[in-house]
Order: C-alpha cells, then sequence, then structure tokens
C-alpha cells in the first residue's frame, strides 16, 4: 500500500488508541474504516473521539465496523475521476463543513488513494503500463532461481525483438546509455575518435559516446524535423570522424537514407540512437534496422519497460558477437574465466527480460493507446497558431514517446513558468531537452551556433501522455491553455 494512503486507513476492528495514533500522523483530524478487504465502511474524525472521551469512553474500547462512533455517511470519488471532479469535492462543503480528505475508490470500494487539497491524485507525464502477465512472469523467474544474467527469458526477449523488428542480431543489456556504448565499441570506435551527435538530445547519447573513449562532436539539428540533417552533419565531418549517433528524437525518425548517403561517401558508421523510438516508422517500416547499430532503452517511461534496461541490434553478426564478449568483462566463449577483451558488465538480469517478453506481447496495444493520445492533443493544438506541434512527414511515423510541442517564441522563462503553474494543477510537464551546448560537462564539445537545437530546446514542453482518458486530456488541454493565456 502507498505510504500516503496508510496513514488515512485502518482496518476495523481496531482500538480507539490506535485509530487517534493514525490521526496523529496524518494531521488531518480523520481516518477512514476498511473492512478486511479494504473495502470503506466509514470515517472517524478527532472530534468523534474527544466527544467519546467526554462521555467516558476509554482509549481501549475495541471498535467494530457495527460501532455507532463510525460517521457511515461519507464522501468517496470513483478513482477514474478527472481531476476536476476531484478538485470541486474538494473545495464543496459537507454539513457545512469543509472536506478535507476525500478517499478515492474503485469498483469494489476499496481505498486505492487519498485527495487532500495539498496532494491531488496527479497526471504523470508517462507511467509504465504493466499488468499480470509480467507479474506472473517474474514470479517464474523468482520461484526458478535464475535471477541474474541467465535464464530462458534473456534470449527469448532477444529472439522476440529480433521478430519485432523483422531482422538483426539483438543484445540484451542494463540500459540504452550502455547500448549505445556498446555499439560504439563493438564497431571499433577508438579513443580519440570523433561521433557526430546532435545538439537536442538526452545526455545518455553524448555519456555513452564519452564512456566509449570518443570524442562527441556536436552539431545543430534542423528545425522542421528536430533531429540531425545531412546539411548539419557535413559541416561537422574531419579526418577524425568515424561515426554518426542519430537520435530519432521524442521518436521522430531523422530522414535516415540522406544520413546513410553522406555516411556512405566519407566511410563512416551510424548508430542509431533509437531509445525513444521502439515502433516508430521510416519509410513504412519499425526503425532499427536501418544502420550498423540500433539502441533501444526500456527505462520506464519509455513505451515498453523493463524497470531499466536496453538493447543493442546490429546488423552483423560478427559485431554483435563482440558485444556479447564485451557486455560479459571480456570474457572469452572458449575458455572459461580467460579475458579476451577489456569489458564490462552489462548484462540484463532474467527478471528484466522476463518483463520485457510480456511487454513485447503487448507492443501493439502500448502503441495504439499512445497514438490515441497524440491524435486527441493534436486535433485540439493544431487550431492554434502559436504552437508548433511535433513534426509529422509522409514518409515517417513517430512512435508517440512523449508528446512534445512547441510553444512559438515563447522563451524559456514563461515555458517554465508554465510548467510550474500546471504542475500546481496536477499535470507534470517536462521543458524540451537541454541543448548539450548549453551545460558545462559537455560545452566543450560544441562549436559553432546552435540556433535551431537552442530554440527547440528553450520554447518546447512535453505533455502527460499515458494512462489517459479522453476528459483528462480535455482537462489538461484546458488548463494549458488557459494557463498560457494568463503567462504569455
Ligand atoms: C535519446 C535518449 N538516448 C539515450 C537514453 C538513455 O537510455 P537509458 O535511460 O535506458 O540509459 C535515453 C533515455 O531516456 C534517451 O531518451
Amino acid at each position: 500500500m502507498q505510504a500516503y494512503l496508510e496513514k488515512f486507513i485502518i482496518q476495523s476492528p481496531v482500538k480507539i488508541s490506535n485509530i487517534l495514533k493514525k490521526i496523529n500522523i496524518n494531521e488531518k483530524g480523520i481516518v477512514f474504516l476498511v473492512d478486511k478487504n479494504f473495502k470503506i465502511k466509514g470515517s472517524i474524525s478527532d472530534g468523534d473521539i474527544r466527544r467519546y472521551i467526554l462521555r467516558g469512553g476509554k482509549l481501549e474500547k475495541i471498535i467494530k465496523l457495527s460501532s455507532s462512533l463510525i460517521n457511515k455517511k461519507i464522501i468517496v470519488k470513483d478513482s477514474k475521476s478527472s481531476i476536476e471532479e476531484i478538485l470541486n469535492t474538494l473545495n464543496s462543503k459537507k454539513d457545512n463543513k469543509e472536506i478535507k480528505c476525500l478517499p478515492l475508490v474503485d469498483k469494489q470500494l476499496r481505498v486505492v488513494d487519498i485527495s487532500t487539497k495539498e496532494k491531488i491524485r496527479g497526471y504523470p507525464l508517462a507511467s509504465p503500463n504493466i499488468g499480470e502477465q509480467e507479474l506472473a512472469n517474474i514470479v517464474d523467474v523468482v520461484k526458478s532461481g535464475w535471477i541474474s544474467s541467465r535464464g530462458s527469458y534473456i534470449s527469448e526477449f532477444e529472439k522476440k525483438f529480433e521478430k519485432y523488428l523483422g531482422g538483426g542480431n539483438a543484445i540484451a543489456l542494463t540500459n540504452g546509455t550502455n547500448a549505445l556504448q556498446i555499439g560504439l565499441m563493438a564497431l571499433g570506435i577508438r579513443k580519440g575518435d570523433e561521433v557526430i551527435l546532435p545538439n537536442f538530445t538526452f545526455g545518455g547519447t553524448i555519456n555513452a559516446i564519452l564512456n566509449a573513449g570518443a570524442v562527441p562532436v556536436i552539431a545543430d539539428v534542423c528545425k522542421n524535423n528536430w533531429t540531425l540533417n545531412s546539411a548539419n552533419v557535413q559541416k561537422k565531418i574531419t579526418k577524425k570522424t568515424k561515426a554518426i549517433m542519430p537520435v530519432h528524437i521524442y521518436g521522430q525518425p531523422y530522414e535516415v537514407s540522406s544520413l546513410k548517403k553522406i555516411a556512405k561517401k566519407n566511410d563512416l558508421l551510424i548508430i542509431d540512437d533509437c531509445a525513444e523510438a521502439i515502433g516508430a516508422k521510416y519509410k513504412g517500416k519499425i526503425v532499427g534496422l536501418e544502420n550498423d547499430c540500433s539502441c533501444f532503452s526500456f527505462f520506464a517511461n519509455k513505451t515498453i519497460t523493463t524497470g531499466e534496461g536496453g538493447m543493442a541490434v546490429f546488423k552483423k553478426k560478427i559485431h554483435a558477437d563482440k558485444a556479447r564478449i564485451l557486455i560479459n568483462q571480456g570474457l572469452s566463449k572458449n575458455t572459461k574465466y580467460y579475458h579476451e577483451y577489456a569489458g564490462s558488465n552489462f548484462r540484463m538480469t532474467n527478471m528484466q527480460a522476463s518483463i520485457g517478453v510480456a511487454q513485447l506481447n503487448i507492443i501493439n496495444k502500448l502503441l495504439k493507446i499512445r497514438k490515441k493520445v497524440f491524435k486527441i492533443y493534436n486535433n485540439f493544438f493544431c487550431k492554434y497558431s502559436y504552437l508548433t506541434l511535433i513534426p509529422n512527414n509522409s514518409w515517417s511515423e513517430n512512435s508517440y514517446w512523449l508528446y512534445t510541442l512547441v510553444i512559438n517564441n515563447i522563451g524559456q522563462k514563461k515555458r517554465d513558468k508554465l510548467i510550474s503553474n500546471l504542475q500546481q494543477l496536477g499535470i507534470e510537464c517536462r521543458p524540451g531537452f537541454y541543448s548539450l551546448n548549453k551545460m558545462k560537462p559537455f560545452k566543450r564539445y560544441a562549436k559553432g551556433k546552435f540556433y535551431n537545437s537552442n530554440y527547440l530546446s528553450e520554447n518546447s514542453l512535453s505533455l502527460p501522455t499515458t494512462n489517459l482518458t479522453k476528459k483528462d486530456q480535455e482537462y489538461i488541454i484546458r488548463k494549458f491553455l488557459d494557463e498560457y493565456k494568463k503567462i504569455k
């Protein structure tokens, strides 16, 4: 049970003294009594207990659900209620008294959350969608004892992933950042080699290059597609350039064929950062097999998750074989305990892979849900000329990872104020990725001007994208537009 909820509910039969202790902890002057199935039965306030004691009642008295001390006429709300409905109830009165705490219940009247004015159930930016099958798989792993990086779920996850992409040589590992690093190392990128990457990305992209010992070379992105393009890459190529690490940012594919042409002409490798892009399509095909290596992340906010986790998918088996050794401390496949390379431990656990297998089974459903969320937002926001929606090209399809838009020329200060105002209404937003050239550890790798990436970074934000009803989205949209009007 969540710690917050635990402060407010107590199972009956229970001693009056224990009820008082709970009231003392939650500081709201009330507790809710539940039966053995957590079904809500009523409330008792500190005032009820005071009056009872003044009448000569004893602290040791056991309160049963039939007790007259319990107030059975309480106000509850369906746990699926919108924030607006919850706020309206908290702002109303019952018998002329303020409603301080509002239990949120499921269909069986079990309490699943408590809302107060200070803590309203909010809309997180993204939350995982994990259920019974994931739980059953994890239990299976724990019972089997194969909880580390051996066990049948790991190869099952890899094989299923290859099937989903339609080919490749997939290797499951600890996270997306390590997948990118191993991609570089297995392809032979060495100390001092230059790798071109976009300025508008998450820090994991550049960290992977640095961790592989290579030199990141930061390039601007194009304004209309938010990604690297051939013109920006071309400017950054030197004699030391060995690879490009383009990013399908916010699940928006970059224009692959033009970068491939440049790579071919200059004999460069391409390692794709697909961390946010599982299920995205380029020219009708799911991304992940276009280049030498493609790397995915399964962090909890990603479309499919394994808690933490990643996948590196190599075009050639020879590179995948090398990667498999590198992620296993560089240990030889043939001679036990002999290190063929200096490597590391980037292995995924069987527990993570078991979740991944269950998640891959429902990936199409998860993508469909996100696509619907994007569609609803787009249908509303496309009417406003001061907004620029996430790119939409005839040759690509987004992975619908995080719904992100640009508020034209709003500027970082006002954008951040908008984010903080929305946060107070229970709507979690995220600013566009900070440009790498603006951050201390990375700015030395950024030479020249970065107009487009800095503009996108300072004027964009992401809205909640998962587990939303249409009503929830309408609330978010309304509040977004209201708050924008206030600060513009
Ligand atoms: C573009 C991009 N690259 C790399 C990563 C790193 O992935 P992970 O968090 O699994 O290490 C992320 C993660 O969010 C990302 O968004």
